[in-house]
């Protein structure tokens, strides 16, 4: 198996921005872009508030929802979460799990993300699990194990048939948001890390059939030599999505 035999997954990551008005009228501007291809999926994960708009003005168009979070709980006492059901039930297909972001912000650990990808899976999302390191780690050459780590961590008690519906990000963290994009070599090369976990944990065929994503200040410049890499399956891009000529620009570099 090889690289064409997988879903190539180009996802937008707002964060923290846009009003639900403000979803409707970028989305619109986006559709005539890349509401149409079909050689890659295109979605677009935003905040919860603007999920209902986002839904609404991505009808009639490939652009796929995501959510950027979820509680791993169905229901209950937890002020301010968000169950997987309550997701679906809105029309969201995919979620990020254990950005980095929430990691560093708010406290979000292996453990936690474990629970939430098995969530996710059970309610019939695709979870987007994010694995990455620091350039301390990195620096001191600790990287490959800190990411087999989060990985194996990350799927305990996923098998192998869940696992093909599972996508993985990797998002070096000294990338996201800094305008320092790893090359397209350091994406592949941590790409191919997480691939061979898989292979260990699983079976090299179910592997091969997992979408891993590169994500860390992805833009229309360099997305093509990213996109070309063997192990690089797509990317999640937090900034170029919030323009609607860059995130297309993005997209037909998946091409
Ligand atoms: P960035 O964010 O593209 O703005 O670096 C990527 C992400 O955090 O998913």
């Amino acid at each position: 198996m090889n690289k064409e035999t997988r879903a190539t997954v180009i996802a937008g990551n707002w964060k923290m921005n846009k009003t639900p008005a403000e979803t409707a009228a970028l989305i619109n501007d986006m559709k005539p872009l890349v509401g149409a291809a079909d050689w890659c999926k295109v979605l677009l994960c935003v905040p919860y508030v603007d999920i209902a708009a986002a839904v609404e003005a991505a009808k009639g168009s490939n652009i796929e929802i995501g959510a950027e979070n979820m509680h791993w709980e169905a229901s209950g006492a937890y002020t301010g979460e968000i169950s997987a059901d309550m997701l679906k039930a809105v029309g969201v297909k995919y979620v990020i799990i254990g950005h980095s972001e929430r990691r560093q912000y708010f406290a979000e650990t292996d453990a936690t993300v474990n629970l939430k990808v098995k969530a996710a899976l059970a309610a019939g999302l695709t979870p987007i699990m994010c694995v990455g390191e620091t350039l301390e780690q990195r620096d001191l050459g600790i990287m490959p194990e800190i990411i087999a780590m989060q990985t194996k961590c990350g799927l305990i008690g996923i098998d192998a048939e869940e696992m093909k519906k599972v996508i993985i990000a990797y998002e070096p963290v000294w990338a996201i948001g800094t305008g320092r994009t790893a090359t397209a070599d350091q994406a592949d090369e941590v790409c191919g890390i997480i691939r061979n976990t898989l292979c260990g944990l699983y079976d090299c065929a179910t592997a091969e059939a997992v979408t891993i994503q590169y994500g860390g200040s992805m833009n229309a410049k360099n997305a093509a030599e990213l996109l070309s890499k063997k192990n690089v399956d797509g990317g999640l891009i937090g900034g170029a999505s919030l323009k609607a000529p860059d995130f297309a620009a993005i997209v037909d570099a998946a091409k």
